[in-house]
């Protein structure tokens, strides 16, 4: 049927105005007419991003923040939520100040709202995208009902020492994972329309390179070739720019001398004109005030350095209201300066609808109907099964009902460390615990064994910030005997242990990443009882397990698994669930190897245990305890030599096992000759496959270009010709290859 003409024109006038193109002009023409009217201190007012409200994640706490509010010095602010809260705060801007500019509100949403998943580095372990993507729009309902419209996450940095306790809030060690990884989480949280109002902004952070810090200590200086940083650690966050994050946080520490929060070729001249991101970036909790201690200049030096950097909104230190109205004056910030970080804001917020309805976000009712419903806590339990690794199972595992299992350790009846750290908004009293999720029909003992630690210095850091260690009446001998009368009456023990889950996250840094003393002395008393031990791990990184690995009969890695933590280790315990979690990050046998990774050199000197002259060491090998994209199943994966067909890399695999399992197919490349050295293998694909015993299933994948590119030395994205190796198996230490020429 031939349209008239009149159809047609008005259906065209229709898409134009709804055109990208036409929201941006319109949005233009809002902003520009908005920032007309604005004082230089009202623009600069919304580059301040204060913190108020009940957490506390810095060092310091924003004063007379209702008052800045009132007088339109404010753009945001964070570590507040409820609708209630929310809308008395936003009433302050929208009633009180000159020109009536809505507030951002922020949150660290790390691994879920109330309803809390299982650590970042917990997710990672799933290697299922759709599943970390679903968490990030759980989370994103969640916050959103609760009145938020900005979340700090993801948290994107690629980390190599475990050391370092912000492992927990990434997802490991390599870019390919962590750039896939990255996009889920951006999708999830901005579900593709950040104007509707079950989604939020995401925050990609911390840019950049924070996961290499020196030693791993925490805020350390980071040190790095443009090779490296293009090529392993840069690709997560350019991931999430590429998904469309809306907000960039910058990171603490420098780059080879200068910090990113003052570092105008990584906020500027990379991300904006290479990357063409156009949203806010804003620095992390003081960081611009802690350019002075990075020995950059004084307040108003460190003011201007860092908005002529690029960064647009200042986290807590307030040198931007202080400093920068008379650094416009004294001709050292241009007024374009400011007039671009503000629009960047404001932007920000006429995309969020907020002028449009400052009070989107905040309905009790939603949040009635959003927060930690049937659905969201399904989901948690399925992330959590889906998030443990086997790392070794003699047999013992799947516990059979009718066995008498003996559950001991501080972390059996715990709840509170279930939630990890960076879960402010969630309840571990609503937690479900090891403990509370045993079905009463299996005849299972309980021993505490030993407090979660003894260390008294230890306890005096970690209760202040919601640590809630106590040290149990009885001396920690009599707990280890009493402990041990319980094993011997069961016929398998079940020990669960870990860290403290202060142990890890911020200023978390640990020089021994074994699992702690005491802990390590009761598992050596049950040992001497003879009865097989399962151990059950909660913890924030990896750690040094080489006695556990040579004494235990079952390691089972559940990170803090969240919220149905307690459900999700029991199912997969008695085999109502099967483990098909894969590391994302290597265990080393011992803190020396640190960092030790799998995407490593091959150097000029590979270890060879005949030659002496090889690069080794002389009281560890080389290899570590548990490698990159290792974890067991309960059943058996067969995985065939790789055929190679054109560009199509492909497997059979088969479940030789008795029970239906999930495996996770891995492809990594090597490319054997480059115009510079090239890894010995890096991840370029995963697919998981579910199949029921004796079931088999094809696995290929595509083998393009970009697959084989890699950053020269000349920084230019480049697949050379040449020999590749293309390898294909359940973990990174897989030697099933098969070669071919590009
Ligand atoms: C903290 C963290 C950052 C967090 C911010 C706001 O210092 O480094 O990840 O988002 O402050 O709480």
């Amino acid at each position: 049927m031939k349209r008239n003409f009149l159809t047609v024109a008005v259906l065209a006038l229709i898409t134009a105005c709804n055109s990208p193109k036409s929201i941006d002009n319109e949005m233009n023409r809002f902003v520009d007419e908005l920032m007309g009217k604005m004082t230089l201190e009202e623009k600069i007012g919304q580059l301040n991003l204060p913190s108020i409200g009940f957490d506390v994640t810095g060092p310091i706490l924003s004063k007379g923040v209702e008052e800045k509010i009132e007088k339109g010095l404010v753009g945001g602010v964070f570590n507040t939520y409820t609708p209630e809260a929310m809308r008395k705060l936003q009433e302050l801007a929208i009633t009180k100040s000159r020109l009536k500019i809505p507030l951002l509100f922020g949150y660290d949403v790390i691994h879920g709202h109330k309803t809390i998943f299982p650590i970042p580095l917990g997710l990672s372990s799933s290697w299922d995208t759709a599943l970390i993507r679903k968490t990030a729009r759980a989370a994103a309902l969640e916050a959103s009902a609760d009145g938020l419209n900005w979340v700090f996450s993801p948290m994107v940095d690629i980390a190599r020492d475990p050391r370092w306790g912000r492992v927990s809030e990434g997802a490991g060690e390599d870019e390919f994972l962590g750039s896939a990884v990255a996009r889920a989480m951006v999708v999830g949280y901005q579900n593709g329309d950040i104007r509707d109002n079950s989604s939020v902004m995401a925050c990609v952070k911390h840019f950049a390179l924070y996961g290499a810090a020196e030693a791993g200590r925490d805020y350390n200086s980071v040190d790095m070739s443009v090779s490296k940083m293009f090529n392993h650690y840069l690709p997560p966050y350019r991931a999430a720019v590429d998904a469309g994050v809306a907000t960039v946080m910058t990171s603490f520490n420098d780059i080879n001398g200068i910090p990113a929060t003052c570092n105008k070729w990584l906020l500027t001249d990379l991300l904006r004109e290479q990357w063409g991101f156009k949203g806010v970036v804003a620095t992390d909790y003081t960081a611009i005030a802690e350019l002075e201690n990075h020995g950059m200049g004084n307040r108003q030096e460190v003011a201007a350095l860092s908005i002529n950097a690029g960064a647009d909104m200042d986290m807590v230190s307030e040198y931007f209201i202080d400093e920068l109205p008379a650094l416009v004056r004294e001709g050292k910030v241009s007024e374009k300066t400011i007039d671009d970080a503000c629009r960047r804001v404001l932007e920000a917020k006429y995309k969020l609808g907020l002028f449009e309805d400052p009070y989107r976000n905040v309905s009790t009712e939603r949040a009635e109907r959003e927060i930690m419903s049937e659905d969201k806590l399904s989901l948690s339990r399925e992330a959590a099964i889906k998030s443990m690794v086997l790392l070794k199972n003699n047999g013992v595992l799947p516990l059979q009902k009718d066995k008498r299992v003996a559950f001991i350790g501080p972390l059996v009846k715990d709840k509170r460390n279930l939630i990890g750290n960076w879960s402010g908004a969630g309840d571990w009293k609503k937690a479900i615990s090891v403990w509370e999720a045993i079905d009463s029909s299996t005849n299972s003992l309980y021993a505490l064994g030993c407090n979660l630690t003894d260390d008294k210095a230890l306890i005096d850091k970690l209760n202040p910030h919601d640590g809630q260690i106590t040290l149990d009446s009885k001396s920690p001998q009599q707990l280890i005997d009493e402990a041990v009368q319980v094993a011997r009456r069961a016929d398998v023990v079940v020990a669960v242990l870990g860290e403290p889950f202060g142990m890890g996250g911020e200023a978390a840094s640990r020089s021994n990443i074994d699992l702690l003393s005491n802990q390590k002395t009761l598992l050596r008393a049950l040992r001497q009882t003879g009865k097989p031990i399962v151990l059950v791990l909660m913890n924030s990184r990896p750690l040094t397990l080489e006695w556990e690995d040579e004494n235990m009969d079952a390691i089972l890695e559940t990170w803090y698994g969240g919220t149905m933590a307690g459900e999700a280790i029991t199912d997969v315990l008695f085999g109502a669930a099967e483990p098909e979690g894969r590391l994302t990050m290597t265990f080393p046998r011992n803190v020396g190897q640190i960092p030790v990774y799998y995407n490593h050199k091959n150097t000029g000197r590979p270890f060879d245990e005949n030659q002496k002259y090889t690069s080794k060491y002389l009281d560890v090998a080389n290899t570590p305890l548990y490698s990159f994209g290792y974890g067991l199943s309960y059943t058996a994966f067969e995985i065939s030599p790789v055929t190679l067909s054109g560009n199509i890399a492909s497997v059979k695999v088969t479940n030789k096992g008795t029970r239906t399992g999930t495996e996770t197919v891995q492809l990594y490349i090597r490319d054997l000759v480059g115009s510079s050295s090239r890894p010995i293998k890096q991840l370029k694909g995963f697919k998981k496959v579910t199949l029921k015993a004796g079931e088999s299933a094809d696995v290929a994948f595509e083998i393009t270009t970009d697959l084989l590119s890699f950053y020269n030395a000349e920084l230019k994205y480049v697949a050379e010709k040449g020999d590749f190796e293309v390898y294909i198996g359940n973990s990174s230490d897989t030697e099933n290859k098969a070669k071919f020429t590009f």
